[in-house]
This record gives structure tokens, sequence and C-alpha cells, in this order.
């Protein structure tokens, strides 16, 4: 008999799933204390009813990236809307995000023509499950909903994958599904950080090149933590590498320029990026500023401003030969 003991190793990917939990719970906590309007993210969060809320200034970020990802996504929908009609999005690493009904139940519903979502196929099991289950989300997706680790129901498509697959198996999981005419948006929502730099700017390669024959209009929303290298970034990597789990793609990453840098060596043309700090500060009107401060109190806003300048949401375009009207699709000043 061996004498060797088996080690095993803790699973580093497991972890990392684990922050979907933690993105749904915020999320959920934000909506119930009136932050934002989410009626769907409670049949996606076990036991939703009890879950603690979190605190006042994590539910202030999360409103501040759910409000400038909403923006940039109703802006692709609204372009679209007026040239070509219709346009894909898919939301890479998705988790529990329920983006999705939010659209499938608002006034630019008839310009989605497809929506995808790619996660790990533990999450879209579950996430599959938590669908089935729920008649309200069911009902929006209509007709018989099928699925196992993955779900196909009319325009939505949740896919298992994971996003370190390499271009060839991309192209298997998405050719057929997505129609290369189509503008299309991709929506990478802390996410990118979980991978080494090689295997996430393969992907944005393999969506640049699947768009590009056809000329198509390609942007891109990543949101993720940078700047990491001072004293409050180290304590955030240090208490993430507590909880197993790493994240390379942070580290070439330590200002707005290198985020934006990515896009442009990628092959996309224009690209810009935003602190949550900046956008909070000059993109959130006043009055909605004010509408939160009532919600709950902030000790203090330097804090919070530490937090969020740690945070950036950045978006690309590759569009060459498309209308110009893409052009102007970005956060401008509010
Ligand atoms: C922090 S959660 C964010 C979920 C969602 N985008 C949101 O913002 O609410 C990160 C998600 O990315 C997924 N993810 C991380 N690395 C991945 C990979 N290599 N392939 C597929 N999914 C991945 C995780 O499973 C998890 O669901």
């Amino acid at each position: 008999m061996s004498t060797r003991s088996t080690h095993i190793a803790p699973d580093a990917d497991a972890s990392i799933r684990e922050t979907d939990n933690d993105a749904a719970v915020a999320r959920l906590s934000a909506a119930q204390k009136g932050y934002l309007h989410d009626p769907y993210i409670r049949h996606l969060v076990p036991r939703a009813h009890l879950q603690q809320p979190r605190p006042p200034l994590i539910n202030v970020g999360t409103y501040v990236r759910g409000a400038a990802i909403d923006a940039l996504v109703e802006q692709w929908l609204q372009i679209a809307d007026k040239k070509t009609k219709k346009c894909q999005i898919v939301s890479l690493g998705a988790g529990s995000d329920t983006r999705f009904w939010r659209i499938a139940n608002g006034t630019h519903k008839d310009t989605l023509a497809t929506y995808v979502e790619v996660d790990f196929p533990e999450v879209t099991t579950r996430k599959a499950m938590s669908i089935r289950k729920s008649k309200e989300l069911g009902a929006i997706l209509g007709g018989d909903i099928q699925g196992g680790t993955a779900l196909h129901a009319g325009k939505y498509h949740l896919l298992p994958g994971d996003l370190r697959m390499g271009p060839t198996a991309l192209s298997t999981l998405l050719t057929g599904i997505l129609d290369s005419s189509l503008p299309t948006l991709l929506l990478f929502e802390c996410v990118l950080v979980y991978m080494v730099p090689s295997a996430s700017d393969a992907v944005l390669r393999w969506f640049v090149d699947y768009f590009s024959d056809a000329k198509t209009p390609l942007g891109a929303v990543v949101y993720e933590m940078f700047n990491l290298e001072d004293a409050f970034g180290k304590v955030m990597v240090s208490n993430l590498k507590s909880r197993n789990v790493s994240i390379p793609g942070a580290e070439p990453y330590r200002n707005l320029e290198a985020l934006s840098q990515r896009f442009l060596s990628t092959g996309f043309n224009t690209a810009h990026s935003e602190t949550l700090r900046e956008i909070r500060r000059t993109w959130i009107a006043p009055d909605e500023l004010e509408r939160l401060s009532m919600l709950e109190m902030l000790d203090e806003i330097e804090e919070l401003e530490l937090v969020l300048e740690h945070y950036a949401v950045s978006w690309g375009l590759a569009a060459s030969g498309a209308d110009a009207s893409w052009g102007g699709w970005g956060l401008g000043k509010k």
C-alpha cells in the first residue's frame, strides 16, 4: 500500500465561481434598499429573503457601477434602434446577472435580436435551474424552457464554457448563435480580472475578428478592479487571496490608460476608461445623488471615494466602415 498522502489542491476556479454569489447578493441588497430597480434578482439568489443587506458603501458602489453600465447598454440599444433596428448582446462571465430580463421588459425589447450569456457550467446549471423554477423569469422567456447546463429560449441563450477555452472552442460555442452582420455589444462585468491577460486578450481578439469581415460595429464594456499597487489595493488583493481568489488580470492595469490600451491592442479603434469615483462625481445627476443620500447614512465620503477609485468602467468600439453614429456611443458628461 502506498504511504504517500494524496494532496488535493484547492479548486481555484470554485473560488472564482463563488464571486458570483457576492455580486448577486450585492445587487439584491442595493435593490432592496431602493438604490436600483431590479425585480428579478431575488429569483436568482438562493434564500433571498434571508440575506443580510450589504453596508451602504457597497450599495453605493453597486449603484454607480450599475448606472454606468446600464447607460452604455441603453445607448447601444438606442443607436441600434435608429440605425439597424436589431442588435445582439453577449455577456461573458454573466453569473446571476438579470440584464436580459430588464431589457426584455423594457422599451428596447424589440431591438434585441439575441442575448447570450456564458459562464462556467456549474454556474449556468444553477442559473438554468433557478430560471425554470421562477414563473416570473420563465414568463418573460416564454415557450417551453428546456435545459441542463445550457438553456435556449427565444432570444436568450445561456451557454456553459470556460472563457479561457481558446479561439477554436469559442467558434464552436458561438457560431450559429451569433449573427456576424448585427451590431454586437460585449459585457465583461467583473470577469476578465480573474483571467491571465493573454487569455482575456484572446477572447477580445476572437470577437474583433468574427465581426470585422462584415464591418459590423462591435462594442465592449469592461468593469473591474484596477490600480491595486497602493496600500488600499494591496489590502484588496490580500483579502481575495485569503479566499483563494487570485486576480492575475489586474496586474498590468495600473491606470486608466492601460485599461483603454487593452482595447486598442486587441483591434478596437477607440477606447475610454473612467473610475467609479469620477463617474459618481461627474456623471450621476445631482438630484440622483441627493436621492441616494436619503436612503442610508454614509459616514465617510473620503472612504467611499477611496474604494471607488479602485474600480473602473472601460468601453471600446471597433466600428471601421460603420455609420458614424456609433462613434457617439459612450459615457459623456451628464
Ligand atoms: C464577480 S462575478 C460577476 C458576475 C456578473 N457579471 C455580475 O457582474 O453580476 C464573476 C463571474 O465570472 C465568471 N467567470 C470567471 N472566470 C470565468 C471563466 N474563465 N470562464 C467563464 N466564466 C468565468 C464566474 O463564474 C462568475 O460568475
